[in-house]
């Protein structure tokens, strides 16, 4: 195992290859529309760069990933703009919008361009271009036939702690702006969103200084809270407090990875268990090897992709964070390797969904 590099603070990679979804030379050719064009174009590599199959690099931060229609749509963060820090410190970018990229396969993302794009005139809107707006998680309301996009809403500063929503018709867009504020009255920081095997919806998220995870459940359309929450993981918050949830389910019970409280800073990842979404939750233990890597091979989860199949394989989708430049931020995919009902997380350079069992029906999705 190559222990990847420390988190890269370079300028933004100029465009061509190389690549960390491995290509062939013609970066222009959109490998959707000619799939048999593309045989050796399997490869996930971690932490490299990632393009679209325009070639561009992908600006899909914090992300979240549906999977609809035959297809997967990753939502996440443009960081393109400058990176500033703030009177306290923290790094940030301009919001320049919410993109969306396509796949049916996991490697060859088609670029679907912003789906929620900034409030430009409007200084006062939480989505104007001054404000922090992060970690987008979309799910689908049959009920309404609508999708829902949940996400961080930060104000200027990170001074506050709110959840955002916004909703549209189309999987793509463009999403409109419905309302953002402390869910249940919580200040709220990183998030999952989640269906349970009810068809029930909640969020995941941390509150009172990352000493508890909130289980809050949704109404019925997805798009608020109903006032019905369970508080769980207490701890004594800080930095061992757990931050950036991703849950999962498999084999009738659910996990969730969850990092520590540092910042942009990777730090060691823990993964828990629970029989019920709503708890109790337990602490299973680290998420990876400590004598592999401390800080969760330099990455903070954004989701865990949840295959179709009761023993498909799940995939940990975390960020590679550059605080420096953060739209230099990379990607770190990798499939979790279970011993018996313990998930861990190994490092591989390079890998390929198609030797996995994900939902997808040879890589063509179901
Ligand atoms: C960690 C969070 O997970 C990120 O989404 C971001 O909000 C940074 N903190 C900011 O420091």
């Amino acid at each position: 195992m190559t222990q990847p590099a420390a988190l890269s603070s370079g300028p933004e990679a100029p465009s061509g290859p190389p690549s960390g979804i491995q290509q062939p030379a013609a970066q222009t050719m959109d490998r959707e529309a000619n799939p048999i064009d593309w045989p050796d174009a399997r490869l996930l590599c971690p932490g490299d760069i990632w393009r679209d199959t325009s070639g561009e690099v992908i600006q899909a931060h914090g992300g979240g990933i549906l999977r609809h229609g035959g297809a997967y749509y990753w939502f996440g963060e443009d960081k393109s703009g400058p990176t500033t820090l703030n009177a306290r410190n923290a790094a940030r970018v301009p919001f320049r919008g919410i993109r969306a990229y396509r796949s049916t396969d996991l490697v060859a993302w088609h670029p679907l361009g912003t789906v929620l794009h900034p409030a430009d005139d409007d200084p006062s809107h939480p989505l104007h271009p001054s404000k922090v707006v992060e970690r987008p998680k979309v799910i689908y309301n049959d009920a309404g036939d609508h999708f829902v996009m949940w996400f961080k809403a930060g104000g200027a500063d990170y001074e506050y702690m709110h959840l955002g929503v916004a909703t549209s018709r189309a999987i793509a867009g463009p999403y409109q702006f419905r309302h953002a504020g402390p869910p249940n009255g919580l200040r709220a920081g990183d998030f999952a969103v989640q269906r349970d095997a009810d068809g029930s919806a909640y969020l995941i998220h941390p509150s009172d200084r990352f000493s508890v995870m909130i289980v809050a459940r949704l109404n019925d359309a997805a798009t608020g809270v109903s006032g019905e929450l369970s508080r769980v993981l207490r701890s004594s918050g800080g930095y061992e407090g757990h931050e950036a949830p991703a849950v999962f389910q498999r084999d009738g019970r659910w996990y969730m990875i969850t990092s520590r409280v540092s910042g942009w800073a990777p730090n060691p990842c823990r993964v828990c268990v629970a029989e019920r979404l709503t708890g109790p939750w337990e602490v299973m233990g680290e998420l990876c090897d400590p004598q592999e890597t401390s800080d969760t091979f330099a990455s903070q989860p954004a989701c865990v992709l949840q295959p179709d199949t009761r023993n498909g394989t799940c995939i940990y989708v975390g960020d590679r964070w550059s605080r420096e430049s953060l739209g230099d931020s990379r990607y770190v995919w990798l499939p979790l390797v279970w011993e018996g009902d313990r998930p861990w997380l190994r490092w591989q350079e390079r890998w390929s969904p198609h030797d996995h069992t994900i939902g997808v029906d040879s890589l063509g999705c179901p």
